[in-house]
């Protein structure tokens, strides 16, 4: 089964919701570009769902960035996985980088966020990634298939082949500076590997995986066209409804 490309926006900390409703109608006016070659999505902050669920275009889909594992509870400033998919949530992050590193995340936290946005029914996206020093020290591959193998872990190879994973070197995010396409698919091609052996080369092949840091129209392309690259997860560069068309038509002419 050929593998859909998806192109999704992490908006991380920005925006209001009168800057992401300026944004999807932005968007709505050059919605033709967006062609049903490619899948869309934007992770929006909480706050902005809403208005990103009635106004984007119907091709764009919602993401969400974060989630709490519980389906309900006593835990102050917590949104419930089952409180994202009512309102038609269809991807959540999961171990971005940036909850990792700045809130703590451990491996097995986000194990639990996986499994917890696959049982409310909809899609993780569990980003991986290695520090400079990881990648410095030569570790890249056993720093990201470890991250694979904990992310994953638990789920039936059926689930598994629905989860889209992000790789995004943690030192190519914001930085303008990003992994060379061949890098990329080398590390792609190392976590479709380790899938493959736990959950056969199937189920492997139907996993979409993304690569993320400093992504921007200009080289969205050279990664997409990767052979076990599927698209890209885009923070600074999905801000802005032009830079996102951008993208789009890049990716779209790599499928054509
Ligand atoms: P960036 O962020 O595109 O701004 O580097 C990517 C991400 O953190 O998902």
């Amino acid at each position: 089964m050929a593998r859909i490309p998806l192109l999704m926006g992490n908006w991380k900390m920005y925006k209001t919701v009168a800057e992401a409703r300026a944004f999807a109608e932005a968007l709505g006016q050059q919605s033709a570009a967006l062609g049903d070659d490619v899948e869309y999505a934007i992770c929006g902050p909480f706050t902005t769902l809403h208005v990103l669920r009635v106004m984007l275009p119907t091709q764009v889909k919602l993401g969400a960035q974060n989630v709490h594992p519980e389906k309900e509870g006593a835990y102050t400033g917590e949104i419930a996985p089952g409180m994202l998919a009512e309102f038609g949530t269809k991807y959540v992050l999961a171990g971005h980088s940036e909850r990792r590193m700045l809130f703590g995340e451990s491996d097995q936290l986000v194990n639990q966020k996986v499994r917890a946005i696959l049982e409310a029914g909809m899609t993780a996206v569990l980003c991986v990634g290695e520090n400079s020093s990881q990648k410095q020290d030569g570790i890249t591959k056993e720093v990201v298939t470890g991250q694979v193998r904990h992310g994953l872990e638990g789920l039936t190879a059926e689930q598994v082949a629905g989860v889209v994973i992000a790789y995004e070197p943690v030192w190519a995010i914001g930085s303008g500076k990003t992994a060379t396409p061949d890098d990329a698919q080398y590390v792609a091609k190392e976590i479709r590997a380790i899938i493959a052996e736990k959950h056969g080369a199937d189920t492997a092949s139907q996993v979409r995986i993304l690569y993320g840091g400093s992504v921007k129209p200009d080289n969205i392309a050279s990664f997409v066209a990767e052979d076990d690259i599927d698209g890209a997860l885009v923070g600074g560069a999905s801000l802005d409804p032009t830079s996102f068309v951008a993208m789009a038509e890049a990716v779209r002419g790599v499928v054509r």
